[in-house]
């Protein structure tokens, strides 16, 4: 069991993270999400013991390792965690082998059982045949693969990281996502993963923890997020395409979206109306409920395309089967359907 309680961290006056408690149980995968700045490194340092929270404490199987309001905390080193940073720093003049076994020679294991041990890990993680060569001998995506066994040899009961296939080609990143999933398998370790990308959190995670301006906005399982998000950031910044949020302003008895009249039963006289955009569509002709958009852009996705549309700076996308008859830059009708997917106050607070 990971437990993270009210966990604060203040730099000067500025709050990098506010108030944030997250509980999974052991070998969860937690993933933490969220755009550049929201405070997921200094969470995850926090929980290596590399910074001291400003209040809060952090459990691990029921032992407190840091403790804010006390101002103590455990050592790194003693708090059974291993920890890999996006710039993974292998030591130069030591072979695949030796980076491997130095964290083993530093706890002391004795040299048979070390040898069985960095055997094992090069082998999980399929880089035995690179075990003399050193890291300037090696690809980077080969290199990562050398920090990930590195951190896993003595065998830590939280595993952490921090945007580790950040600087892997695209090819490369998905597949280091299966091997780490693999990993994750195979090891049982609670694992803690901070990542900007959301197809990464959605695929990887079996928690995930939605972080924007150091809060956490929504806590839960993928589905959870996808299924109900609770607030209008959760549902813009998670799926693929994310959700559409259109402005809704009462005007006289009716509402507007977007400059016209639509006949909407919105909870409040201001909010924001969520679409999915599975569910939008775009119409040849001009009715209650359509929108007048520039079409600009088009792509294919798996066999459907993808369709935005921009108008006065709302952005909608829709997910149909075929293209439009239509060129970029063109003037396209979206339709949006009779039922929103969920109602927001104007702060992004869920309504409906
Ligand atoms: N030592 C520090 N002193 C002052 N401010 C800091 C310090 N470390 C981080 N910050 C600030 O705290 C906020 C959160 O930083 P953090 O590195 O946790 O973000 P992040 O979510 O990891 O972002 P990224 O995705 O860009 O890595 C940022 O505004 C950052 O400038
Ligand atoms: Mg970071």
């Amino acid at each position: 069991m990971l437990e993270i309680r009210n966990l604060t961290k203040r730099f000067g006056d500025f709050e990098a993270v506010k108030d944030v408690s997250i509980s999974v149980p052991d070998g969860a995968f937690l993933v933490l999400l969220g755009p550049s700045g929201c405070g997921k490194t200094t969470l995850l340092r926090m929980l290596a013991g590399l910074e001291l929270p400003t209040a809060g404490q952090i459990v691990f199987d029921g032992q407190t390792v840091s403790d804010g309001d006390r101002g103590w905390t455990v050592d790194p080193a003693k708090r059974n965690s291993g920890l890999v940073f996006q710039s993974y720093a292998l030591w130069p003049h030591m072979s695949v082998r030796g980076n491997v076994e130095w964290p083993l020679k530093v706890m002391n294991m004795p040299r048979a059982q070390r040898a069985e041990r960095v055997a094992e890990v090069l082998t999980l993680l399929d880089i035995a045949a690179l075990a003399d060569r050193y890291p300037n001998e090696i690809s980077g995506g080969q290199q990562q693969r050398v920090a990930i066994a590195r951190t896993i040899a003595p065998k830590p009961g939280v595993l952490l990281f921090d945007e580790p296939l950040s600087n892997l080609d695209a090819k490369l990143r998905v597949e280091m996502r299966t091997e780490l999933m693999r990993l994750h398998r195979a090891t049982g370790a609670t694992t803690v993963y901070v990542t900007h990308d959301q197809i990464e959190a959605m695929t990887m995670a079996s928690h995930v923890a939605v972080m924007n301006q150091g809060r956490v906005q929504q806590f839960g399982t993928p589905a959870d997020l996808v299924d109900h998000p609770e607030t209008a950031f959760v549902a813009t910044f998670v799926g693929t395409p994310a959700n559409n949020m259109v402005p809704v302003v009462k005007n006289g008895s009716g509402y507007r979206v977007g400059g016209r009249h639509m006949p909407l039963t919105p909870p409040a006289d201001e909010c924001l109306a969520m679409y999915r955009a599975e569910k939008m569509t775009l119409s040849d002709n001009e009715g209650e409920r359509t929108l007048p958009m520039e079409l600009v852009e088009t792509s294919a996705i798996a066999g459907r395309v993808m369709i935005t549309g921009l108008s006065e700076g709302l952005r909608l996308t829709a997910i149909m089967d075929t293209l439009p008859n239509a060129q970029i830059g063109d003037t396209v009708q979206f339709c949006l359907p009779a039922e929103p997917d969920g109602w927001f106050d104007p702060d992004g607070e869920r309504i409906g």
